[in-house]
Formats: structure tokens, C-alpha cells, sequence
């Protein structure tokens, strides 16, 4: 059976246009399907990509999300959420009844470079700053703490001499986009999950196939 994910965004929503794709290219071999697109900004390009692929879309902020978004996401019957440039903590309650079901994807490799007001740009200046020679991509599951879940997948980005922020984030953004869908399809298929004891159980196929792709 497909289940049914959210996706929750703040920004451009490539990283949605992405699991959008990579669940289109799979058709019935896919295990879930996007049935819900949340956003805190009424202005995200996510919301705009959502409608044209004719999903339906909640704007949801400020204190409704604290209160609201448990309830949202159970309305919608949600099997599995992904965060996909969604700048705000996901609510204790949402990740206790979902618990080992809702991922992010996090522009670095963690548990470098991740945590309270590290998003966006910020992330590849930081990377850039410290000098480090690589970078890359990380999906984790979502728990209380910003970045700070049990690692799915990682994919490493090298950094080049001649790097800005924006070039490296523009990098990065084409691995996220290889390793974030194919770790959600398998979420949705129950391949890979989160063990009573924190960390992950399962096949790590999915991911690995994506980063073969990424490198040929
Ligand atoms: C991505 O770099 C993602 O990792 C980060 O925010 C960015 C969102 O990009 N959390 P998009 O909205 O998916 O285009």
C-alpha cells in the first residue's frame, strides 16, 4: 500500500520537486506518494510547485503550528513526513506520534555544521570559514532537537579553492536532491527505520544507489 507523506517546506522546494520526480519516475513501484504540502511562508515556491502538481497545500505558522500541525497531519492520515527546508522546530508533540517518521535533509555533513541557526547559506559560509575540504548532505530522522536525529544517509561534496557560499550550496543542493528521495521512498516501504534504541535498522540500498548515480 502507498503511503500517504507530508512534505514541509519553507523555501524554493527543490528538494520537494525532487521527491515529486523521483516518485513520478517510480510510478507503481513507488511506496508512498505526496498527499500534503505544509509551509510556514505563504510566499515558499514550495506551495507554488505543490498546486501545479495538484497537491493539496496548508499554510501553517506562528502558534497554529505549535497547536495545529499534530492535528493537520492526522486529519490528512500521514504515514510519513519529510522536511524539506522547513526553518522551524517541528513541534514535540508531531515528533513523539510520528516518531521514526518524519526525516529532514541538512546541507552538511552532521554532526558538523548543523544545530540552532545553522540553515541556508549560513551552512556553506560555516563550512567555508572553517577551512574543512569537504561538505555534503545528510537525511536524519527528526526528534526534539535541531539536526540532531539518527543519521539515514550522507553523501560527500568536495570544497574547491574558489568556492563562495553560493556556488558551494548550488553543489550540495544537486546531492540532496540524489540521496533525499530515494531514503523517503524507503522510509515509506518500511526498508529502513528507527530502532528502540535510537539508531537506524535496515537496508541503506536506497541511499547508496542514489549516491552511485550521483557519481557517474
Ligand atoms: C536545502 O539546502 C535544504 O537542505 C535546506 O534548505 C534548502 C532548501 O532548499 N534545509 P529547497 O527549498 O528544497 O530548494
Amino acid at each position: 500500500m502507498s503511503a500517504r507523506v507530508a512534505v514541509l517546506a519553507s523555501g524554493s522546494g527543490t528538494n520537494l520537486q525532487a521527491i515529486l520526480d523521483h516518485f513520478s519516475a517510480l510510478g507503481a513501484r513507488g511506496n508512498g506518494r505526496v498527499v500534503l504540502v505544509l509551509s510556514d511562508r505563504a510566499q515558499a515556491g514550495a506551495l507554488a510547485r505543490a498546486e501545479r502538481a495538484g497537491i493539496e497545500t496548508q499554510r501553517i505558522a506562528g502558534a497554529a503550528l505549535e497547536t495545529g500541525l499534530a492535528s493537520a497531519l492526522a486529519s490528512a492520515r500521514i504515514d510519513v513526513v519529510a522536511l524539506a527546508g522547513f526553518l522551524r522546530l517541528v513541534p514535540p508533540e508531531v515528533t513523539r506520534a510520528f516518531r521514526g517518521r518524519v526525516v529532514n535533509i541538512h546541507p552538511a555533513l552532521l554532526p558538523s555544521f548543523g544545530g540552532t541557526g545553522m540553515y541556508g547559506r549560513r551552512v556553506h559560509q560555516a563550512v567555508l570559514d572553517s577551512g574543512a575540504r569537504v561538505t555534503g548532505a545528510t537525511v536524519h530522522f527528526v526528534n526534539e532537537q535541531f539536526d540532531r536525529g539518527a543519521i539515514i544517509a550522507q553523501w560527500p561534496v568536495p570544497v574547491r579553492g574558489d568556492d563562495t557560499a553560493d556556488t558551494l550550496a548550488a553543489r550540495v543542493l544537486r546531492a540532496e536532491h540524489a540521496i533525499y528521495p530515494p531514503v523517503v521512498d524507503a522510509l515509506c516501504a518500511g526498508t529502513i527505520r528507527l530502532g528502540d534504541d535510537d539508531r537506524i535498522v535496515g537496508r541503506d540500498e536506497p541511499a547508496t544507489d542514489a549516491q552511485f548515480r550521483l557519481t557517474t
